[in-house]
């Protein structure tokens, strides 16, 4: 009944159009301004009205999917608000095999993380890997295969910038399969040449209403920008972190922010940088693992693995052994998910943790040796306990980026935000202790994104 009326509504708006057209040719003048006024305010009419008939048709395609009545294994009756399918994206690598392979030993449960693989690209090896995974039905794997595989329309100078057009139209078509065909509520973006952790899934289930009750949250993500060992601070394993930086790469978003950025918002190419901007961030932060849960293994990407020998090759995932359950109450795990919110006292306490409890540093010694000064022959920092963090301040982009290279961060910044900062502040290990790379402490404003 919802697509009969949905189509009715259809045909009016076309009429009317028609007939304002018809009108303008018998006249061969403007309508009355009247006339053009009542049926402009028709067709805004009518098409509010086909978004409320398209949101009550999915509503109608997920409540009938949703698993109902006894009978059912507990397995299977996970109600849709819990549900959160992990969308691969695939092309043309066979390896995608290698993400599913990891994705399907840790999945705790395949009725609330179903695994869709959207496929793009049209390679037929890559088809049969996936497709030998759907063979077996319990274990829930869907392929979908984007449709369009003609080249995207782009400007000349953008011909080597083909593939990154074609990423994001098959991640626009990708995600509206999974929120606006299935009706998910959210979902898990995870590209083909991901490794996941085994604690992958608790991270996410932990994240996930997180996220429904905190707006300042708009993502989750199992990356982290400088997730190399000599940076991480493995001993901690449960420590999650705020960040203003979109890191992608294996994250959570809701329904919600998809309403947000689905076409005709979505960008041509280069979505996650458009994704980083401002505009879309709007203030808010994405919540980050100390210890990364996702890494890459695709040397040659579409980017050419621009950072893949520097960076991400030397990112290591958390030790199974280290695991975390995010959600055992009482535990380290859930102690880490509750101290993110509120955001105004996640903010005032690690604030207070960069600027009150850590010790100066001067940026010109660590250019020159890439330490902290007083690391140097004072490991340990003396007494018991940990070493007091270090805090090295910067007051310019240049400043920022020597510094970075110094202690061997990534050392870009997008919108003028430096990958893993929170206010400003990334936050790192140095030889065995914390270090903040920071801005003075009175007067920061907010990212400029003149600094690139
Ligand atoms: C980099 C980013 C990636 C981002 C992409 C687009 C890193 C490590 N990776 O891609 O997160 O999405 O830029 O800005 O920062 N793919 C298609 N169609 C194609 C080609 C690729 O769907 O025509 C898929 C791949 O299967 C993969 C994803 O797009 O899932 C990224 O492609 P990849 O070749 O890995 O490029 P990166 O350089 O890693
Ligand atoms: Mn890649």
């Amino acid at each position: 009944m919802g697509a009969a009326r949905l189509t009715l509504w259809g045909v009016a708006l076309f009429l009317l159009w028609n007939l304002l057209l018809l009108l303008f040719l018998l006249g061969k003048s403007s309508p009355p301004a009247q006339l053009t006024a009542q049926v402009s305010g028709l067709v805004r009419e009518v098409e509010v009205q086909l978004e409320e008939q398209k949101s009550l048709l999915q509503e109608i395609q997920r409540l009938r999917r949703a698993p109902l009545g006894p009978g059912l294994a507990r397995e299977e009756t996970h109600n849709n608000d819990s549900v959160i399918p992990i969308l691969v994206i695939a092309c043309d690598r066979p390896t995608v095999s290698r993400c599913l392979d990891r994705l399907l030993r840790f999945r705790p449960s395949a009725a609330r993380f179903p695994i869709v693989v959207s496929q793009d690209c049209g390679h037929a090896e890559t088809a049969r890997v996936i497709q030998s995974y759907g063979d077996q039905v319990s274990q829930s794997v869907t392929h979908l295969r984007q449709p369009d595989l003609s080249d995207v329309p782009c400007p000349p100078a953008h011909r080597k910038f083909q593939g990154y057009y074609r990423i994001a139209r098959h991640y626009a078509w990708a995600l509206g399969q999974v929120f606006d065909v299935r009706g998910h509520g959210a979902a898990v973006v995870v590209e083909d040449d991901l490794d996941v952790a085994s604690d992958f899934f608790s991270y996410f289930a932990a994240a996930l209403p997180l996220l429904r009750a905190d707006p300042t949250l708009w993502c989750a993500s199992a990356w982290n920008d400088n997730g190399k060992p000599p940076l991480v601070d493995a001993a901690r394993p449960h420590l999650l972190h705020r960040t203003d930086f979109f890191p992608g790469l294996g994250w959570l978003l809701l329904a919600e922010l998809w309403r947000e950025l689905a076409p005709p918002r979505w960008p041509a190419a280069f979505w996650d940088d458009w994704m980083r901007d401002g505009e879309r961030r709007r203030g808010r932060q994405c919540v980050r693992p100390e210890v990364p849960r996702a890494v890459t293994f695709g040397r040659s990407g579409v980017s050419r693995g621009q950072f893949f020998e520097r960076h991400l090759r030397h990112m290591r995932l958390n030790a199974d052994a280290a695991a975390v359950d995010f959600s055992a109450p009482g535990g380290a795990g859930a102690r880490a998910v509750r101290a993110l919110v509120p955001a105004e006292s996640y903010a005032r306490s690690f604030l207070g943790d960069v600027y009150n409890g850590s010790r100066d540093e001067t940026l010109a010694r660590v250019l020159e040796t890439g330490r902290l000064a007083s690391s140097v022959g004072a490991a340990g920092g003396g007494g018991g306990g940990p070493p007091r963090p270090g805090r090295v301040t910067y007051r310019s982009a240049e400043e920022f980026k020597a510094a970075a290279r110094a202690l061997g961060l990534m050392d870009d910044l997008k919108a003028g935000v430096p990958r893993g900062a929170y206010r400003g502040v990334v936050s790192v290990m140095h030889e065995g202790r914390r270090v903040y790379l920071a801005p003075p402490p009175h007067g920061w404003t907010g990212y400029d994104p003149s600094w690139t």
